[in-house]
């Protein structure tokens, strides 16, 4: 009993002259609830890890997300999470990618108890992608059915006429039978598009092409490599493509890796961990989820990243990178702040 109450006074003091110190609470591993909202103020540059809040002033709840670039808008689709519940995927857009405006609910769950994607199921790392064929905005979706925790893994298909949405569910299935869990879209040069996802309890990373409408994936599906890695982001740069991926811990960072292939299907060689700086071994802290090439710039990529707050999912940080290629070999430094400008070097 004295024990523990010396134990409570000693954390008090510590705490106290920590805060006094100027020590933050989150370098000491004291979890404090941020502000949801406040006064909004305009962004001038990226700082990864960091508070990010939107226009109106509410901290951004768009967890693993992708980016559509549609003229010169962006729009940041991700997963709207509560401290563990999933919401549908909310939707940002952006003229400067520092200040986002909240665009509203893209995909809503469904009140229907027997839809794939009734309410209490899971629905993670978002990407949307435009046909040009059929004038529609799709998106893809990383679907766990309510109940099942991770067991159902399949990718589920939305579409809408407007980018922002709402977006109407069109169906939920295992690619050609397969497990699909953590994935990616990737629309190449020539307008084909292609479902990258980890398959087989996450021991395999695949690649299917998608049909031509975007709707679902080809019989052209194969295992790219089978080395247990997950939150596939994919970019293409002088003709060949670029895999980041990480080690699979749940939310729990590790370390990140590159391959690197001349063809989508492969054959796709391991490059090594791109990270630099301190915490690079556990990609700062952070999980990939995205490479973002800037609109209008050549040879530009930004490399997007989630930091995973497993107590309070909402509370999960973003870590925004630039892509640096040096010595044609693909580099992500870590920068406390950083701007566009960066590209103009
Ligand atoms: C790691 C994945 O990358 C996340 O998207 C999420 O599914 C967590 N695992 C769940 O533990």
């Amino acid at each position: 009993m004295k024990t523990t109450v010396i134990f409570k006074y000693a954390t008090g003091i510590l705490l106290i002259s920590a805060l006094t110190a100027g020590l933050t609470a989150a370098n000491m591993g004291v979890s404090l609830h941020p502000a949801e909202h406040i006064k909004p103020e305009k962004k001038k540059e990226f700082t990864p890890g960091e508070l990010w809040y939107d226009t109106d002033g509410n901290l951004i709840n768009a967890h693993g997300n992708g980016i559509l670039t549609v003229g010169k808008t962006y729009y940041w689709f991700g997963e709207k999470r509560g401290s563990h519940e999933s919401g549908g995927v909310n939707v940002y857009s952006s003229k400067d990618l520092y200040n986002w405006k909240f665009e509203g609910l893209a995909l809503a769950q469904s009140k229907d108890p027997a839809s794939d994607i009734t309410e209490g199921c899971v629905m993670e790392r978002p990407k949307v992608i435009y046909n040009k064929k059929t004038k529609k905005y799709v998106m893809w979706v990383h679907l766990e059915l309510k109940g099942k925790g991770y067991a159902a893994a399949r990718a589920m298909v939305a579409v809408s006429d407007k980018v922002t949405g709402p977006y109407q569910y069109i169906s939920s299935f295992r690619p050609n039978g397969n497990m699909s869990r953590d994935m990616n879209l990737f629309v190449d040069d020539d307008g084909s598009a292609y479902h990258i996802y980890s398959s087989d309890e996450n021991m395999d990373l695949r690649i299917a092409k998608l049909s031509d409408d975007y709707l679902t994936s080809t019989t052209e599906d194969k295992i790219i490599f089978r080395r247990q890695r997950e939150a596939p982001a994919l970019m293409r740069y002088h003709d060949k493509y670029y895999l980041i991926t990480s080690g699979c811990t749940g939310w729990a960072p590790n370390k990140a890796s590159v391959h690197v292939a001349d063809n989508l299907f492969g054959p796709w060689t391991l490059v090594g961990d791109p990270m630099v700086g301190p915490g690079a071994d556990k990609t700062f802290g952070g999980q990939s989820t995205y490479i973002l090439p800037l609109a209008g710039k050549k040879d530009a990529f930004i490399f997007i990243a989630d930091k995973w707050n497993p107590k309070d999912l909402k509370d999960s940080r973003y870590l925004w990178l630039p892509i640096q290629f040096k010595d044609d070999k693909l580099t992500i430094e870590w920068m406390d702040k950083w701007n566009l400008d960066f590209f103009k070097k």
